[in-house]
């Protein structure tokens, strides 16, 4: 009988996210007439931008035209796309060649993905608390988890020491919970660490359109020594709206190389194995992302939601709670209040004034006692649960 990948059994048993809806669910099937405010999964609720839409519309009628029409993309990506991503890059001053871009269906799918290059023996450092994909992935290849404690004491941003010891590690920042986000310094340290020691980094840029303070890196690239120990993971379901659309990009360098192995090679080599590249449709509208038109409409967007922060800011001030991030990030990590479990918060919130967000002990063990809030819901939802949240617990 075939064995299957015991790993599984390792693995909570079911996904955060997954578990929040089922428990929402629920809620609403006992109490139908109830109106739910969801501030839980960071799922965006406005439309694509009117440059994506009309890129997607028109390359649907390309898709009409013998003389237009696009069977099998590029593995790696389509030209068009990556030399736009590329660009996008040189703005910031982070010079790259469009085959060091890789399009993807999105960083989530791209974060497990990319596992592949390493061997199942390396050790994964997770700072957190953490988006819990690193861990589930990693866990479900049975790697060994360095599970590295942040806190309030270290604004949520931990440095390496003597006797951190990681073959891959995990930074994500804007950071998902938290809102933190890491000083050029800083990650100045993480990345002079895995040049020392020889690891790598992934490092998870979804948040980055959110930056607002100037001095704050997007990329890991932008930092000394980056191109030789990191892999950049991004996304443009936040930046750009494309939760449902799906794409993502990753950046590896040419000057990547492990073991004499030069890890953009063994990129290609998977992707051209493993996918037939991502839809020409969707590739096209995310290239209008990258126009000056494009990012003028999402950048409008980004103000909505940034706006939403706000409000929720306002409502924590007010009540008198503890939280961080809202402003370079589209999270807010509070503090439960009076001591509460997160878990408990959650069924508080849910019960009594049918507010969504999403406990902290999900992301790990130090995340309990605290909670995060979306700041991607419908201004209208965001503002009524922050007058619902002032009148429960002022
Ligand atoms: C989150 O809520 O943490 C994210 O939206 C989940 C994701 O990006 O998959």
């Amino acid at each position: 009988m075939i064995t299957p990948n015991m790993h599984y059994a390792d693995l909570k048993d079911s996904y955060l996210f997954y578990n929040i809806a089922g428990k929402t669910k629920a809620y609403l099937a006992e109490n139908p007439d109830k109106k739910l405010l969801r501030l839980g999964i960071g799922d965006v609720s406005l439309p694509l931008c009117d440059a994506v839409i009309k890129a997607l519309h028109s390359a649907v009628d390309d898709q009409a035209i013998k003389e237009n029409f696009h069977g099998y993309m590029p593995e790696c990506g389509a030209p068009f796309l990556r030399e736009a991503i590329a660009e996008h890059y040189k703005k910031r001053g982070v010079m790259l060649s469009s085959d060091e871009v890789f399009v993807s269906s999105g960083a989530s799918d791209e974060l497990g993905d990319i596992l592949d290059l390493f061997d199942r023996s390396s050790s994964c450092l997770v700072i957190e608390p953490a988006y819990p994909a690193y861990v589930d992935a990693n866990v479900m290849a049975g790697r060994k988890i360095v599970h590295l404690a942040s806190g309030k004491e270290n604004g949520f941003l931990p440095e390496p020491d003597e006797a951190t010891q990681a073959d891959i590690i995990y930074i994500c920042s804007p950071n998902n919970p938290t809102g933190a986000v890491f000083s050029r310094e800083q990650l100045q340290r993480w990345v002079d660490y895995a040049n020392e020691k020889g690891s790598v980094i992934l490092f998870d840029a979804a948040y980055e359109a959110f930056i607002e303070d100037e001095s704050l890196p997007h990329s890991i690239f932008e930092l000394n020594g980056a191109e030789t120990c990191a892999i950049e993971i991004c996304s443009l379901s936040k930046t750009a709206g494309f939760t449902g659309t799906r794409l993502g990009y990753t950046v590896i360098s040419k000057s990547l190389v492990r073991n004499g192995m030069s890890l953009n090679d063994m990129w290609v080599r998977n992707r051209t194995t493993k996918t037939n590249g991502v839809s020409y449709i969707i590739q096209k509208g995310a290239a209008a992302v990258f126009t000056d038109e494009g990012i003028c409409q999402i950048n409008d967007n980004i103000k909505i939601y940034k706006n939403n922060a706000k409000v929720i800011m306002e409502a924590l001030d007010k009540i008198g709670i503890w939280y961080c991030g809202g402003k370079n990030a589209p999270y807010i990590w509070l503090k439960c209040p009076n001591n509460m479990g997160s878990w408990d918060f959650f069924d508080y919130l849910l019960k009594e004034i049918q507010v969504v967000g999403t406990p902290g002990e999900g992301f790990g063990a130090c995340g309990e006692g605290y909670f995060r809030f979306s700041t991607f819901g419908s201004p209208e939802d965001t503002k009524e649960a922050a007058e619902r949240l002032v009148k429960l617990l002022s």
